[in-house]
């Protein structure tokens, strides 16, 4: 007989007929209640072992985490909790747990102890319910791109460009580390290296959409990431995912337009969807809340803020109003930011955005039409030749979400940018192509994935969105 989920069970109303149930033991009580799960549900199936001749060495090897294969009926619940529970009938011990060493013991541990224990937090209810949510909310990006007509495309992981300038790269290289060949100034020779020149691991899949979006017309990443920078934040990981949706003949109020559109439709799916994960999270956050002062408790659940999202269009804002606003705050009268707002074309940090957020708007913000000289080259220049066409969501209590804008698509003025950068044009000779062969105005943006997962679960720390994360001096698992 095949197994059947746990899920499944807690909602079949097939009673006396027998089932076959695998999963591993939350716990054990009374020599008699095994709370088993097999992470198809927040929820445990209650199995009751009371049939004769059950070996007290078997029942011993019922521990909290050890794997279980069950048979038996399904019989209406006695007890309070649940509605049926199985009658076991046969036990079969899969996979033992040493109940003394076993980590995760059924009580409540502290995320960062979890962290160490990265290999089995996903058998606890926090972490079970955020990787069910994670995945749904994958299915749901690809969902809403594809019932858009958006191809998805895949850009490369190891890139030979390193023009983007979005951070700090990891290197992909072959060459012997402790004895490299050298150049003639005594640099490691990548003219010998793999791919014959210097490699690394990408920042961002975007150059390389956008060559695909001028020929398939509306396309999609969504792939691994990787910035070395040193930042050891609650919003940065050093490998992170990110959805990078590229169109042609967009400009940059269309760009929002679809930034909205799509948060919205992925939300709606897992507020529509995952109805006891969200509820358990819910929970979570409301007793975690409850630990701390008055002032920094969240002023709404977990679902009332997706709610919120869901139903109420974001804020649009140049920057140039944002910065007035910062300016003329009392925060920034008082000295209260640590980075004073003083001249206009300082790049905003995240105290700034999350005032705009958190103080003042109460409310996703789009922040557009940044100065020119914080932003990348590839950004379309304004009429004004101070700003240009960029576009920053900012979420509550997470910061910044989205970056994106509409395109340079002028070639004489995307070639000035570059110059001017000082980044080396001679690289970039197959995007400046996209400018000589049916330029067409165009746009797109990146969301960072674990970003919206924290948005949409309530965790805090990025770190506890993603399997296994990697951070600076962390890459263990
Ligand atoms: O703003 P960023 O750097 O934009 C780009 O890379 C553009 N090429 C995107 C585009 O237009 N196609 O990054 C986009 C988003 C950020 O808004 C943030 O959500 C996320 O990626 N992000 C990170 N997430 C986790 N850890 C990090 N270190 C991140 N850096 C950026
Ligand atoms: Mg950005």
């Amino acid at each position: 007989m095949k197994a059947t989920k746990i899920k499944t069970l807690l909602k079949s109303s097939e009673i006396k007929k027998s089932f076959v149930v695998q999963g591993w033991v939350k716990t054990f009580r009374a020599k008699r209640f095994i709370a088993l799960n097999d992470g198809s549900s927040l929820k445990n199936l209650q199995c009751i072992v009371d049939f004769e001749n059950l070996e007290e060495s078997l029942l011993k090897r019922i521990t909290t985490g050890a794997a279980l294969h069950l048979e038996g009926k399904l019989v209406e619940s006695q007890g309070e909790g649940q509605k049926v529970e199985l009658l076991v009938e046969k036990l079969e011990v899969l996979g033992d747990s040493d109940p003394e060493k076993y980590p995760i013991q059924p009580k409540k541990h502290s995320l960062e102890f979890l962290r160490e224990k990265a290999h089995l937090r996903v058998r606890t209810t926090t972490f079970a319910a955020v990787m069910r949510i994670r995945s749904k909310l994958s299915f749901a990006v690809h969902n809403f791109f594809q019932e858009q007509g958006f191809y998805y495309v895949n850009t490369p992981i190891i890139t030979g460009s390193d023009a983007e300038g979005a951070g700090e790269m990891f290197r992909v290289s072959t060459l012997d580390a402790k004895n490299p060949p050298l150049n003639e100034v005594g640099n490691p020779d990548y003219k010998q290296d793999f791919f014959g020149k210097e490699t690394n691991l990408t920042v961002s899949g975007q150059l390389e959409a956008e060559t695909y979006a001028l020929g398939l017309g509306e396309v999609y990443t969504f792939g691994p990431t990787f910035r070395a920078e040193n930042s050891n934040t609650t919003r940065h990981l050093a490998e992170f995912w990110m959805i990078e949706p590229e169109m042609a003949f967009y400009d940059l109020t269309d760009n929002m337009d679809l930034a909205e559109k799509f948060i919205r439709s992925v939300l709606k799916e897992i507020l529509d969807n995952c109805f006891e994960d969200l509820e358990f999270l819910d929970d979570r956050l409301v007793k975690e809340d409850q630990s701390k002062p008055q002032a920094e408790r969240s002023p709404m659940g977990l679902r009332e803020k997706i709610k919120f999202v869901i139903n109420n269009d974001f804020k649009r804002v140049s920057y140039t109003e944002a910065f007035e606003i910062l300016r003329n705050s009392k925060q920034n009268k008082k000295k209260k930011f640590k980075f004073p707002v003083i001249q206009w074309g300082v790049d905003l940090q995240s105290e700034h955005e999350r005032y705009l957020v958190e103080s003042h708007f109460n409310c996703p913000v789009i922040l557009y039409d940044y100065p020119a000289n914080i932003k990348a080259f590839y950004m379309r220049r304004n009429e004004d030749n101070k700003t240009v066409r960029a576009m920053d969501i900012l979420f509550p209590g997470i910061g910044e979400i989205v970056g994106g804008s509409q395109r340079e698509e002028r070639l004489e003025v995307l070639e000035k940018r570059i110059e001017e950068m000082n980044i080396d044009k001679k690289e970039l000779w197959w995007y400046l192509d996209l400018r000589r062969f049916g330029t067409v105005p165009h746009s797109g943006f990146g969301l960072g994935f674990e970003r919206l997962v924290q948005f949409t679960t309530g965790m805090s720390n990025i770190r506890d969105v993603i399997p296994f994360p990697r951070t600076p001096l962390n890459a263990s698992f």
